[in-house]
């Protein structure tokens, strides 16, 4: 498995690492001759922190290049890291569709560009190859990668990345919809816009909100999401939670303008899902494990 990565900054960096920690080899491109010192620097003091038995093993398996067609060569998957722009990422894939087999995937890690948009007025044959694989920052130490997939991407192309990813070690979620954020950016927005309207209204200060989520919120987060979270939070589970909390939730949304109310459909759709994920009769046994996890990351002053 050959990868290459365009563009060599924070995410080029760190893909690069998870790629060759899992033996994949690695070509990083790089336009500017001086970011790639920079990032060859990068890759091996971030390898160091990383505690393995012998980074020089994952370092020996990334090349740096300012040679495009020099990194594109011979390479099963392309993952564009390049500046946030529509044109330069279209030109740069544009290139690597021209310079690679046509089954090769090219997946960007655009934060905000839809793939539609990145693929629009590219040949048929190149826009099926495009699709978004947007990481967290960093890749090698957070796991969840959200891919995106446009109307026109191939579903061979959609199942080939998940795969690739996979076996890197991640964690790929599959957004259905070309929606501005995808999920990641989506949730962690609803928060902040939530806390700096808190703050705007002197409700309390910064720290104090990053302390509810520090000591309170991201601890469960950590190891299950808001949805099993409400769902182990109320006995009845998520259904019995929406009854009790759903009023409350729809009042806060209401004093923000916001009205995007859980319908009684949407809640049976929620806990539809959530009951093929944990039946009932499991539920006492799963708050214990939950339980279980927060003791075991507990804090020193915690009981
Ligand atoms: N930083 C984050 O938290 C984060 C998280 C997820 C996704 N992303 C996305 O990843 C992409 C890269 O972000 P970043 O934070 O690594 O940016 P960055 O500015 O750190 O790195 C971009 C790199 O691209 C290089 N570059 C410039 N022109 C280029 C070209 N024509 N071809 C190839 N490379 C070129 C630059 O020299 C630089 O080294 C962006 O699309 C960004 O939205 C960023």
């Amino acid at each position: 498995m050959s990868v290459t990565v365009l563009g060599a900054g924070s995410i080029g960096v760190s893909f690069a690492i998870l790629f060759a920690c899992r033996g994949f080899d690695v070509a990083v491109y790089d336009p500017f001759e001086d970011a790639l010192p920079r990032a060859a620097d990068d890759l091996r003091e971030r390898l160091k922190q990383l505690d393995l038995t012998d980074p020089a093993v994952a370092e020996a398996r990334v090349r740096f290049t300012a040679q495009l067609d020099d990194a594109l060569a011979g390479a099963t998957f392309v993952q564009e890291c390049a500046p946030e722009r529509v044109d330069l990422k279209q030109e740069l894939l544009a290139h690597a569709a021209a310079r690679t087999a046509e089954d090769v995937p090219l997946a960007s890690a655009s934060s905000a560009i839809v793939p539609s948009r990145l693929a629009e007025g590219l040949d048929a044959s190149v826009a099926k190859r495009i699709l978004v694989g947007h990481p967290g920052n960093p890749p090698y130490l957070l796991p969840v990668i959200e891919v995106v997939p446009s109307t026109v991407t191939a579903e061979s192309i959609t199942r080939r990345v998940t795969e690739i990813y996979r076996s890197a070690g991640l964690r790929p979620v599959l957004v259905r919809r070309e929606v501005e954020g995808f999920l990641f950016n989506r949730l962690q927005g609803a928060l902040l816009r939530e806390a700096y309207c808190l703050v705007r209204d002197g409700v309390a200060g910064v720290d104090d909100i990053d302390e509810v989520v520090r000591s309170g919120l991201g601890l469960r987060w950590s190891f299950i999401g808001p949805f099993e979270t409400a769902d182990l939070n109320t006995r009845g589970g998520i259904e019995s939670h929406a009854a009790k909390m759903g009023p409350a939730y729809e009042r806060m949304g209401a004093e923000r303008g916001q009205h995007d109310p859980w319908t009684p459909d949407l809640i049976a759709e929620v806990t539809g899902q959530r009951r093929a994920l944990l039946d009932l009769d499991d539920w006492d046994e799963r708050v214990r494990w939950r339980d279980r996890q927060l003791i075991r990351m507990r804090a020193p002053n915690a009981v």
